[in-house]
């Protein structure tokens, strides 16, 4: 979906470019020593929403912002092959069904038509239920074929900041929701070019998606409430230097405590993937290693809730955390 509103927006984009509101620090923490240490105008750039981007506190934080008027975004002002990209967020709270956060990498920008795309995206909700996130995968143009899974979270994402992670190399592209790791796609053959293969950036938008971001846009944004606030900490570019792999020397593998962690959080909290949709796709796509947990999924590909809480009960028994390692 962000492609699409990207492309909507790229003249807007081109002209916002021209001007970077912004000129503090991103102090690295000391674990990320290596990282680069850019200056928000060294390292990214506001894309549109006027002055619904601003830096806060000592300049580490970037407040987002949706209002009857517009909403905003930035970008990475370089484009990575490979790497792990980060960032620390907190989503708006109270009624906010309609609005879409989105932190992703793309490059629609460069390759009109045969763009890649790696998303986290944020589905707000109204007032006490949950924001649901959603992860995509489109390589080379394929817009037309949707890898998306949804989850709940296992925390209230309003409450405090917490990690998202993108980890791409040229064998997996994995997302981490703070530790764990929720998704791991493998390179496979016959994925061919689908497997995102040219540089992307990064970028952060908060935009009104009231036509289909909340129960199939049902619930839409409610300016009422506005603005929407989505604040963003702990921006990580790393990309990965021999472009193949271990990025930073991070290992290339998850290890059997990571997998577990995965499968864990992907039985309890997905609630739809796009490898059990047998109504969009009759036989799963090449990287789908569908396996006996299809068993929990409906063939629309949303998960059988009740088999879902009796998974998360025997779990729990078992004294399992999602974030456990
Ligand atoms: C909103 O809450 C309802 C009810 O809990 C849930 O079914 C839905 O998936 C939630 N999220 C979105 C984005 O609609
Ligand atoms: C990915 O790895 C393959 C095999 O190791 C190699 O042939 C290819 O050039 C690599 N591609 C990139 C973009 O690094």
């Amino acid at each position: 979906m962000a492609w699409r509103f990207l492309s909507v927006l790229a003249v807007v984009l081109i002209l916002a470019a021209a001007s970077s509101a912004a000129d503090e620090v991103l102090i690295p923490r000391p674990a990320e020593a290596a990282a680069p240490a850019l200056t928000f105008g060294e390292g990214y750039t506001q894309l549109f929403g006027d002055s619904n981007l601003r830096l806060h506190g000592d300049g580490k934080r970037v407040h987002i912002s949706l209002d009857e008027r517009t909403g905003s975004g930035f970008a990475s002002q370089g484009a990575y092959l490979h790497g792990f990209f980060s960032a620390s967020i907190k989503l708006p709270s109270d009624y906010a069904a309609g609005v879409v956060v989105a932190f992703y990498m793309s490059n629609g920008d460069v390759y009109e038509k045969t763009h890649d795309e790696l998303d986290f995206e944020f589905l707000g909700n109204v007032s006490g239920k949950e924001w649901r996130v959603q992860t995509n995968v489109y390589g080379h143009g394929s817009t037309a074929v949707g890898r998306e899974e949804r989850y709940g979270l296992w925390f209230d994402p309003t409450e405090d900041f917490h990690r998202y992670a993108i980890h791409w190399t040229n064998r997996t592209i994995r997302f981490y929701i703070d530790e764990t790791p929720i998704r791991e796609v493998v390179r496979s053959e016959r994925m061919g070019l689908q497997f995102p293969s040219k540089p992307m950036s990064l970028y952060a938008t908060i935009w009104d998606g009231s036509s289909w971001a909340t129960s199939g846009g049902r619930y839409k944004v409610d300016y009422k409430y506005a603005p929407y606030v989505a604040q963003f900490t702990d921006l990580l570019l790393r990309p990965d230097p021999d472009h193949h792999g271990a990025a930073g020397g991070e290992a290339m593998s998850l290890s059997s405590a990571q997998r577990a962690a995965m499968e864990r959080a992907r039985a309890r909290h997905m609630t739809y993937g796009y490898c059990y949709d047998r109504a969009r796709y009759p036989a799963p796509l090449p990287e789908c290693s569908v396996g006996a947990e299809a068993a929990m999924y409906l063939p629309s590909g949303e998960a059988r809730s009740s088999d879902r809480r009796r998974h998360g009960k025997r779990h729990r028994r078992a004294g399992g955390a999602d974030a456990a390692l």
